[in-house]
């Protein structure tokens, strides 16, 4: 036993924890160091009185100024979250705990807090994934979800959700108040889980959706349907094994197929001929591709129930459909004709993969498992944290959108009731002036 050595230890731990509480608190602080050492130096050099009232006045104006007082809310919102984090991150298991992740940057969202952290050597995202429930629990939140940047793997952008962004019944979709759209621009499809709306850039592009039986892909699929007919710019050409799904926009297609495949096959042989046709004139104009300047009419195919056409019982046309449309999915980026396909499980037995495959966007709906789920997004997503049957079931029209980033983004789609598509379909008749 030292006891001097041991009291010099036991101060010196004192010292470090007066100055880590005096680092947490640091905004804190300040924010009130600021007009107390004010008032102590006017009551030292003008007593007490003028010293209050100053205090008083200065408080108050700063509190009135609306910029001012919503800033220093900001810093005192992540002052709070950065504490709370830090103090979570302390009490992980792991080598977390040692190696706690540097907070860079918090800013606030909709329905939480995005942090963005650097993760040290020794630690990788895997780690804090696992250690997602038990953030959560600390934090006391809804939902914490680690994300890394693709391209540099220390990065991690961590999701705090304090409400369920997808709370609300039904998202009124913002295409509701527009008069006429251009399918050149990005289409608003949903809502993530900050809050903020996702949108779909349609050219160039193929989207392919699969989901559990009324996971909302009839839905999300009439969305893309309702941009497209607001353009007057745009054919439509819609198939609908339900045929209940799309008939509303039947007087607003330039084809409208049910369950007929046959009729499908020759629409889609139409369709190839002028294909065919566009590249020509791309030719002759000296084009590689159809761009919004050229003034070119972009095709939208929608096919809902792809199964129907690509699996049924007649296995030729069956074949022949599925043969047309890789062609159409293949060959017709560059003449502008975009491909939006969705059925209830997209695997081999049923839509062949040399077809599949050839879908760039996917669009996962809430699948029954992490297998049905990687059949939509592609193999391995799962295994990345991403499945759609981890979604909730009891959320209509929420999925994973496989597009731009590179990384699934889980979204609720906007709702359209019966009364919204009338409307719509009102408009977009006008516009097209039949
Ligand atoms: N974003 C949403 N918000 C609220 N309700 C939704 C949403 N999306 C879908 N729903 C509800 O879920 C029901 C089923 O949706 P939808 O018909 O699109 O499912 P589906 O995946 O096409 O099913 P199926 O495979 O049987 O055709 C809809 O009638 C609608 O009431
Ligand atoms: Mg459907």
């Amino acid at each position: 036993m030292n006891p001097p050595t041991n009291s010099r230890s036991m101060a010196d731990e004192m010292l470090d924890a007066l100055f880590r509480l005096l680092g947490v608190w640091r905004v804190e602080l300040v924010l009130l160091g600021v007009p107390t050492g004010l008032g102590l130096w006017l009551y030292v050099r003008l007593g007490m009185f003028p010293a209050v009232v100053a205090v008083v006045a200065f408080v108050t104006t700063v509190l009135c100024v609306g910029p001012l007082r919503r800033f220093l809310g900001r810093l005192v919102h992540r002052a709070s979250v950065r504490r709370h984090l830090e103090a979570a991150f302390h009490a992980l298991p792991g080598v977390l705990s040692e190696k706690r992740p540097r907070i860079v940057k918090i800013t606030r969202t909709a329905f939480g807090d995005r942090v963005d952290l650097v993760l040290w050597r020794g630690t990788s995202i895997d780690d804090l994934v696992k250690a997602e429930g038990v953030l959560a629990a600390s934090l006391g939140v809804r939902q914490v979800r680690c994300m890394a940047n693709p391209a540099k793997r220390n990065l991690v952008s961590l999701t705090i959700t304090r409400h369920d962004p997808f709370d609300e019944s039904a998202l009124r979709f913002p295409l509701l108040d527009v008069k006429r759209t251009s399918l050149w621009e990005a289409v608003p499809v949903g809502v993530n889980e900050e809050g903020e709306i996702v949108t779909l850039s349609l050219p160039e592009r193929n989207v392919l959706l699969g989901g559990e039986p009324g996971a909302g892909k009839s839905v999300a699929l009439s969305l893309l349907v309702v941009a497209a007919a607001l353009d007057p710019e745009v054919d439509l050409w819609l198939f609908d094994g339900k045929v209940v799904e799309l008939s509303a926009w039947s007087a607003c297609a330039r084809v409208f197929v049910g369950h007929d495949v046959q009729l499908a096959i020759t629409a889609l042989e139409e369709l190839t001929a002028e294909m065919d046709d566009r590249y020509d004139e791309l030719l002759r104009r000296n084009l590689r591709k159809v761009t919004r300047a050229e003034g070119l009419r972009l095709h939208i195919v929608v096919i809902d129930e792809l199964a129907l056409y690509v699996a049924g019982t007649d296995k030729k046309s069956a074949q022949r459909f599925a043969e047309l449309l890789r062609g159409l999915v293949t060959r017709g980026r560059a003449a502008g004709i975009i491909v939006l396909a969705a059925t209830q499980k997209p695997s081999t037995d049923i839509v062949p993969s040399t077809l599949r495959d050839l879908f760039g966007f996917r669009w996962a709906l809430r699948c029954a498992t992490r297998d049905a789920s990687d059949t939509v997004l592609g193999a391995g997503w799962a295994s990345e944290g991403f499945s759609a049957s981890n979604l909730n079931s009891a959320r209509r029209g929420v999925g994973l959108l496989l597009h731009e980033g590179g990384v699934p983004v889980q979204l609720r789609t906007f709702h359209l009731t019966d009364e919204h598509v009338r409307v719509l379909v009102a408009r977009a008749h006008e516009l097209r002036g039949h």
